[in-house]
């Protein structure tokens, strides 16, 4: 069985520690394991299967002699980065939200799309969290019975902004319990912190996740909007999303209003979500068994329930969709479509 040489880019950051757990279980063969950041960590050490490892700065050399790279350090990293990695022979993927609309890059949930691997050449874009885990959700029942309409609240965990903004939630709820008035509480880097101006996320609820872009809606929610009609091939099915961060650590949560083709019965949608791929029938209201963010934490799966009919709506049919989004949304996706690819045979 040959061996995978593995890098991992950002591999101090929330994504990244993930990265680190989820390879030491994976089932690809390990060569050399390098991670990689910034300056700043450079000589830090972590121990991977009992060894001591040393976090090494990323520099276009990192890749010499690697099969596999794992990116997860921002957009700007990835653009810069990925391609030296390929160039060097390593299959890059990436993340960040850089590559995804690419043509030339598939778009991959394992479980939705796995066959768009083959075109690959040489990266691999990893969804957005948020779509990831409604793609595992959606997929069944558009096979099943057509999509044609999706409208998506998300109630998005801090940690998808990175272990920054989990810190300063933190400080916030301190503040909050220490009585401290909330004008003095630290806000610098959510919603977003590539924005003018910040907020507090404790206690709060905040309509806003990356920058505001064209008619109104932020870059997350468009992400959410095309991502989803790449990822199942079909530019008619017709997406709106409104995505919102909560003070929740990990955890993204998802109210999903969807119109089907065909009619369908809660109990059939049931039945189809507890025999799909990845995901985890938890729908009982009588008693009360429903998907929680917390009880995401640490699982691979995406957790399905509040399946009902809309009262006026004869296809219309509401979900809560709830999966943790360092692992699902980031992390283990990503890890997930390497195995997936060493299976396919797809690694030269
Ligand atoms: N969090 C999520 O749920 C999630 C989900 C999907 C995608 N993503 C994407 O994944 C990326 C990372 O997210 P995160 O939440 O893990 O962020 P994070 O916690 O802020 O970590 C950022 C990582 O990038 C590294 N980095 C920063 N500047 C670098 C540089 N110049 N050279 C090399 N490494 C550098 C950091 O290393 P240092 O420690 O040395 O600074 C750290 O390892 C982002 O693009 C994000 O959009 C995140």
């Amino acid at each position: 069985m040959r061996k995978m040489n593995v890098a991992i880019v950002g591999a101090t950051g929330a994504v990244g520690t993930q990265m680190i757990k989820l390879l030491e279980n994976s089932s690809l063969p390990l060569g050399t394991v390098k991670f990689l950041a910034s300056k700043r960590s450079a000589g830090k050490q972590l121990s991977f299967k009992g060894e001591t490892k040393t976090i090494e700065e990323l520099v276009p050399d990192s890749f010499d002699g690697i099969n596999l790279a794992l990116f997860s350090a921002g957009g700007g990293i990835s653009a810069k980065f990925a391609p030296e990695a390929v160039k060097r022979g390593a299959v890059v993927v990436d993340n960040t939200s850089h590559f995804r609309m690419d043509p030339d890059v598939p778009l991959v949930v394992p479980e939705v799309n796995a066959a768009a691997l083959r075109n690959h050449q040489g990266i691999i874009a990893n969804p957005n969290c948020s779509t990831i885990q409604m793609m595992v959700a959606l997929e069944p029942i558009r096979k099943a019975y057509g999509l044609t309409r999706v409208i998506v609240s998300t109630y998005q965990a801090v940690s998808g902004a990175g272990n920054q903004a989990m810190e300063e939630l933190k400080q916030q709820t301190r503040d909050f319990l220490a009585e401290k008035p909330v004008n003095e509480w630290k806000a610098d880097i959510l919603p977003c912190g590539g924005d003018e101006k910040h907020y507090p996320l404790a206690f709060n609820a905040l309509p806003q996740i990356d920058v505001f872009s064209d008619e109104g809606y932020t870059n997350e929610e468009w992400k959410m909007i095309n991502e989803t009609k790449k990822i199942m091939e079909d530019d008619t099915i017709k997406v709106s999303a409104t995505c919102v961060r909560i003070p929740v650590m990990s955890g993204h949560s998802e109210s999903v209003y969807i119109e089907t083709e065909k009619a369908v019965t809660v109990a059939e949608i049931q039945a189809l979500i507890a025999d799909a791929p990845g995901a985890v029938l938890e729908d009982d209201p009588s008693q009360q068994i429903y998907p929680q963010a917390l009880n995401s934490v640490g699982k691979k799966g995406t957790f399905v329930g509040r399946i009902r009919k809309d009262p006026d709506e004869e296809k219309g049919i509401h979900l809560w969709v709830v999966s943790d989004n360092l692992l699902k949304g980031a992390a283990w996706n990503s890890l997930q479509i390497a195995e997936t690819m060493y299976e396919m045979n797809l690694f030269e």
